[in-house]
């Protein structure tokens, strides 16, 4: 069957539009801030990608183990016809659900969703290979934005993996949940990964780890900036920082000027004092009760919720009433 032609939702003139907003928002805000989701140009999604492998980051292999456990029962429960990623990136994970799918039979067809061109066209040719007889359309859009594009009709399965949710301040995950529950129909069904709330000692160095991978990820952005909008960022001249937030629940990561830097990007001069900085992602941490309220507050109810034997992360499988 092989993989259909990307669909495109989001093309270069809207991406460059969106990210020209977003620096013009975020930098010229009194704490500057910019959006993770401009970590992710082919160099920024290799890194991710580097960092999922990493011993100190253990999200990627605890939800892992959750889906391997877990696959047939989600197969099983949802008998889902199509399965929808959101947030796709290589989609690696997945293949657990698509083989306990694939023997079970019945799903037809595989829809994943992301900003990346180039994630989308490597994840979908090599799982069009690898699954015959799966159709693989792959959307090029963004989760915030694009639910109301998905593919409609039949029993249909939406995964979130990753804790990518997390990267959401709380505004846009109410935002987000509300928007994903009025995409589904009554019946289907929605998996969603988060990372759980535990000893910071254990979080920090999932995002500050030795080998310096995560810092590289962190300054990749101001990279995508010098490229696509011709700014002069000295990347080098910002350190990178992770942070534990205890209020909030969750992690950010920050580049902090090294020194004091004036930086041009669009028609702006950025000043950064030294030591000022730069918030680059936020990255929240979930307790049980939590994601089910959120859940339900929107109309969708937990159904399962799973943890890797560690307890580090939590997979919750609900469905729209
Ligand atoms: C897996 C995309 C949710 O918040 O852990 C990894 C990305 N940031 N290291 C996360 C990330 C820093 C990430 N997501």
């Amino acid at each position: 069957m092989g993989a259909e032609p990307l669909e495109i939702h989001l093309d270069d003139r809207d991406l460059s539009r969106s990210l020209r907003r977003d620096v013009r928002i975020g930098l010229t805000a009194a704490a500057k801030w910019l959006p993770p989701k401009w970590f992710y140009d082919a160099r920024g999604s290799e890194l991710f990608d580097e960092i999922t492998r990493l011993p100190e980051y253990y999200p990627t292999r605890a939800e892992r183990a959750v889906l391997a456990e877990r696959a047939v029962e989600i197969a099983e429960l949802t008998g889902a016809k199509t399965l929808i990623e959101l947030g796709s990136g290589s989609s690696e994970k997945t293949r657990l659900l698509l083989d306990a799918f694939t023997r079970r039979g019945g799903l037809g067809t595989f829809v994943p969703l992301d900003v990346s061109v180039s994630a989308l066209a490597g994840s979908t040719a090599a799982l069009a290979a690898d699954y015959p007889g799966l159709r693989v359309r792959g959307i090029v859009g963004d989760f915030t934005r694009h639910l109301d594009r998905l593919p409609t009709g039949g029993r249909r399965l939406v995964i979130f993996l990753g804790g990518t949710i997390g990267n959401l301040l709380p505004v846009e995950r109410a935002e987000f949940v509300a928007a994903m529950r009025a995409a589904l129909e009554a019946g289907d069904w929605l998996l969603v990964g988060t990372d759980l709330v535990k000893d910071p000692a254990v979080i920090v160095p999932a995002y500050d780890d030795a080998a310096g991978v995560t810092a590289e990820f962190n300054r990749n952005v101001l990279r995508v900036l010098n490229r696509e909008l011709d700014a002069d960022f000295d990347p080098a001249g910002f350190a990178h920082v992770a942070l534990w937030n205890p209020e909030q629940e969750w992690i950010e990561m920050r580049l902090r000027a090294r020194r004091s830097m004036r930086v041009t990007v669009l028609d702006l001069d950025v000043d950064f004092a030294a030591g000022e900085d730069l918030r680059t992602e936020v990255s929240a941490k979930f307790r049980p009760e939590g994601i089910s309220g959120e859940l339900a507050a929107a109309g969708l109810r937990t159904e399962r919720f799973w943890t890797d034997p560690d307890g580090l992360f939590g997979v919750t499988l609900a469905r729209a009433v």
